[in-house]
Parts: structure tokens; sequence; C-alpha cells
């Protein structure tokens, strides 16, 4: 039986992995991308220098907003805490923080703004694919924090977690799914339940560790999981048609219909990391996925994506961009794939994702 599985091993004919796309399967069928973005921020020792993602500098008075306070969104309150010696999964802190990427809401105003954050993918020709964050949310109350992705107000896809809506004595932890702005959501968009307005409820903490939060965005269709647990489908005309990029957020300004606070005392969400498989509009990646793709139905030529589940993790350290030509022809940000910082792990990770994958491929896992 080994020996047939090893045999299968070595005559699988060579190909550049990956260079049909990226699947999964959604709602039954499979799905597959070509293009990726993959961040692993929890290794990412400087996120200024990183091309995948520009942190968001501009203000937006009271008088423009909803609430009684105005934003300043800064780029000082974005930070990267580098764990070096451990994995993503393993969920080490260093300094007392967790490792990843902090968006950080500051209790201290600036005149009459609350120092929030934002960051955006440097790509904006995403149009569907399956995105998934690595979050740890704030339990600080009085601050929305977003994954999403945007186009403008009437063609945006978002999961936002309103720290004010935790409760810990009853376990209730909401996440808003919602399709359409944020603008929309604050003024009133009271129609919570309605198709295009979701009131999940996560059955775990989203506060204690990092969990996976995914948005699968498909032609008239999209849907959201926690942990590869479908939340919610949404099927509507509101569905976005055009493309658009990815933002991360954490922000504030008092309106008491959503975000409320702000906050009493700095309030930090970390991102672990971003993968993102999807298609391009634009017209130069669509011919190099034909120029580059021979046979979708050759073996390794459309690549897996593994699932992170509520019992399994594993994946959720595991990236195609620290394989050996797994992202042919893709964007990378940095030259050590997506930019991790060389260390002890750089090295041994490699090795063992290497059985990881072959074990894996041949137990039909993936
Ligand atoms: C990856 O695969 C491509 C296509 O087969 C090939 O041209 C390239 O040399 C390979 N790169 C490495 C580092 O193996
Ligand atoms: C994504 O692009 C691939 C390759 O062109 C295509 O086969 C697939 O149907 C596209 N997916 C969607 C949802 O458009
Ligand atoms: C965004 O990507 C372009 C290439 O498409 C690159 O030239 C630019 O430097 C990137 N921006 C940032 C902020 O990294
Ligand atoms: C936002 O306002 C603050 C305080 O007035 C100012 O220091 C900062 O430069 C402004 N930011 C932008 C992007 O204009
Ligand atoms: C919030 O998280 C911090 C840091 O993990 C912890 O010290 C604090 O006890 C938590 N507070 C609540 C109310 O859970
Ligand atoms: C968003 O873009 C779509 C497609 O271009 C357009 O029809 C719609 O009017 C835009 N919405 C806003 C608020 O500009
Ligand atoms: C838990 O408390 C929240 C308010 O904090 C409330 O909206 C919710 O209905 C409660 N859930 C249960 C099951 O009691
Ligand atoms: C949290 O839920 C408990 C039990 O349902 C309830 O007594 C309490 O009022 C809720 N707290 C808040 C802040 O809503
Ligand atoms: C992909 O390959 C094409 C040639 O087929 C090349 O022109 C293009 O620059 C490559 N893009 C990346 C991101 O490597
Ligand atoms: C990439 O990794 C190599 C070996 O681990 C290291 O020597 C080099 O400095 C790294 N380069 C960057 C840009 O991080």
């Amino acid at each position: 039986m080994l020996g047939i599985l090893l045999l299968t091993t070595l005559v699988r004919p060579i190909l550049a992995d990956c260079e049909c796309g990226y699947s999964t399967v959604i709602d039954g069928d499979v799905q597959a991308f070509t293009d990726l973005i993959e961040t692993d921020f929890a290794h990412l020792s400087n996120i200024a220098t990183n091309t995948d993602w520009v942190r968001q500098a501009f203000n937006v008075t009271s008088e423009k907003d909803r609430g009684s306070y105005g934003e300043m969104y800064a780029v000082d309150n974005m930070q990267t805490q580098v764990d070096p010696n451990s994995h993503v999964e393993d969920g080490q802190a260093k300094n007392g923080q967790p490792a990843g990427l902090s968006l950080i809401v500051k209790s201290s105003l600036v005149g009459d703004m609350v120092p929030v954050s934002e960051i955006d993918s440097n790509r904006t020709d995403i149009l569907y694919g399956s995105f998934r964050a690595g979050m740890k949310l704030t339990n600080v109350s009085g601050t929305c924090s977003a994954f999403f992705w945007y186009f403008n107000d009437t063609q945006e896809i978002d999961m936002e977690f309103l720290s004010k809506e935790y409760n810990a004595t009853n376990s209730s932890y909401p996440v808003n799914l919602v399709l359409q702005s944020r603008e929309a959501a604050e003024d009133g968009f009271d129609a919570q339940g309605t198709p295009t307005f979701i009131k999940a409820y996560l059955p775990f903490d989203p506060t204690a560790d990092f969990h996976e939060y995914r948005i699968d965005f498909l032609p008239g269709s999209v849907y959201f999981y926690a942990d590869s647990q479908l939340l919610a489908e949404m099927d509507s005309e509101a569905v976005p048609t055009h493309a658009g990029h990815l933002v991360l957020q954490q922000w504030s300004n008092g309106n008491p219909l959503w975000s409320g606070g702000p906050p009493t005392e700095d309030s930090v969400t970390t991102v672990s990391y971003v993968k993102a498989y999807f298609n391009s509009s634009l017209a130069q990646r669509q011919t190099d996925y034909a120029l580059r793709c021979h046979d979708p139905d050759a073996p390794g030529a459309v690549c897996s994506i593994p699932q992170t589940t509520a019992t399994n993790t594993t994946p959720a350290g595991w990236f195609f961009t620290y394989q050996n030509n797994m992202t042919n022809n893709q964007t990378v940000s940095g030259q050590n794939g997506s930019g991790r910082t060389a260390s002890a792990a750089a090295v041994l990770w490699p090795m063992f994702t290497v059985v990881f994958v072959v074990v894996g491929w041949e137990l039909g896992i993936w």
C-alpha cells in the first residue's frame, strides 16, 4: 500500500503546480481561481515595506460623519508584531501582544477625531474569489472591526464585528454580515434579517483566540463563514458585479446605532493573515493565465486550498507562497514569499509542509 502511494507520488507528471489556479468547494461546486494574495502578517517584520497592503491616512470630520466624533485614519495605528520562532497557529504572543497586524483604535482623541485604522489591498482587480482572514477581535467595547471587499458604497461585502454587541455572560457574539455600505448600516439600516443584512452568531468567543473569517464571492451569490462553517448565504441583486479590493479596519465614531464608543481604553484587533484566491479583472492577468495554464485537468495543475476548521487549524499556518513553485507567475510581496522574515521556522516549516502536502494529497484530504 505504502509502495503504491510512493509510486503514484513519483510517477506523477511534473508540472508547475497550481498553474491553473487554486480551488475550493463552494456550495457543493468546485470553484477555481487564477490569482492569489497571501500575507502572513504574523511573520511580517515591516508593514510599511509590504507591497500587498497600503495603510490608509485620511480624516473624516464629525459633521460629515454619522456619529458625534470624527475619525483620524493614520498609518501609526497599524503595527506588526512578529512571531519569528513559532507558527501562526500556535497562537504565540510576543511582548504580551498576539503576533500579527494590530489594527488600533485609540481612546485619546485628536481634536474631535477618534484615531482609527484601515489597510487596503494594493490589488483592486479582485472580481470573484474566496477571501480569508485570521483574526482575534478586540474585547474593548465601542468599536467596529471589519473585514470586507469594496468597490463603492453600493458594491460592498462586509463582515463587521461590533464589540459593544458581545455579551460574555450569555455567550452572545454576533457578526454583522452586510451587502452594501457601512453608511447604509449606520443610517439605521435596521432591516436585520433582510436578505442583505444578517446578524449571525459565532459559536465561539472571537476575542479569546484567532479564528478564520471568510467571504466567498461568486456571480450572484455571497457566502460568509467562520472556521469554514457557513454562517450565511446571500443571493441577491445587491451582489457586486465590479472588481474591487480588500479592506481591514477597526474604527469608531460614537454612533450609538453602530460602532458605539469611542472606547475608553486603546482597542486592538489583530490580523494574523489574509489569504485571497480570486479572479482578476485585468486583461493582462487573464492573458497570463491563458499562457501558463496548459491543461486544468492535469494532476497538480489546480491546487486545492487547505481548509481551516474548528478542529483543524493547521492549514491556517500553511501558505502556497512558502512552497516551492506553487505561486509561479503570481504577484507575491517581498523576496521570501509574502515577506516573511528569515528564521529557523522559515527553513523547517517548508520541509514539514512538503510531507504534509504529499500525505494530504495521497489521503485525499485536499
Ligand atoms: C516552476 O515551474 C515553471 C513552469 O514549469 C518553470 O519554468 C520554473 O523554472 C519552475 N521554478 C522553479 C523554481 O522550480
Ligand atoms: C475564474 O477564472 C477561471 C479561469 O478563467 C474560470 O474557469 C472560472 O469560472 C472563473 N470563476 C468565476 C467565479 O468567474
Ligand atoms: C502596488 O503595486 C504596484 C504594482 O502593481 C507597485 O508598483 C506599487 O509599489 C504597489 N504599492 C505599494 C504601496 O506597495
Ligand atoms: C488629520 O488631522 C490631523 C490633526 O489635525 C493632522 O495632523 C493630520 O495630518 C490629518 N491627516 C490627513 C491625512 O490629512
Ligand atoms: C480583554 O483582553 C485582555 C487582553 O487579552 C484581557 O487582559 C482582559 O481581561 C480582557 N477583558 C475582558 C473583559 O474579557
Ligand atoms: C457603484 O458602481 C456601480 C457599477 O459601476 C454603479 O452602478 C453604482 O451606481 C455605483 N454606486 C455608487 C454609490 O456610486
Ligand atoms: C444575550 O444578551 C444580548 C444582549 O447583550 C441579547 O441581545 C441576547 O438576546 C441575549 N441572548 C440570550 C440567548 O439570552
Ligand atoms: C448579557 O446577557 C445577560 C443574560 O442574558 C443579561 O442579563 C445582561 O443584561 C446582558 N448584558 C448586556 C450588557 O446586555
Ligand atoms: C506572468 O507571465 C507572463 C508571461 O507569460 C509575464 O509577462 C508576466 O509578467 C508574469 N507575471 C508575473 C506576476 O510573474
Ligand atoms: C530571504 O531569505 C534569505 C535566507 O533565509 C535571507 O538571507 C534574505 O535576507 C531574505 N531576504 C529578504 C528580503 O527578507
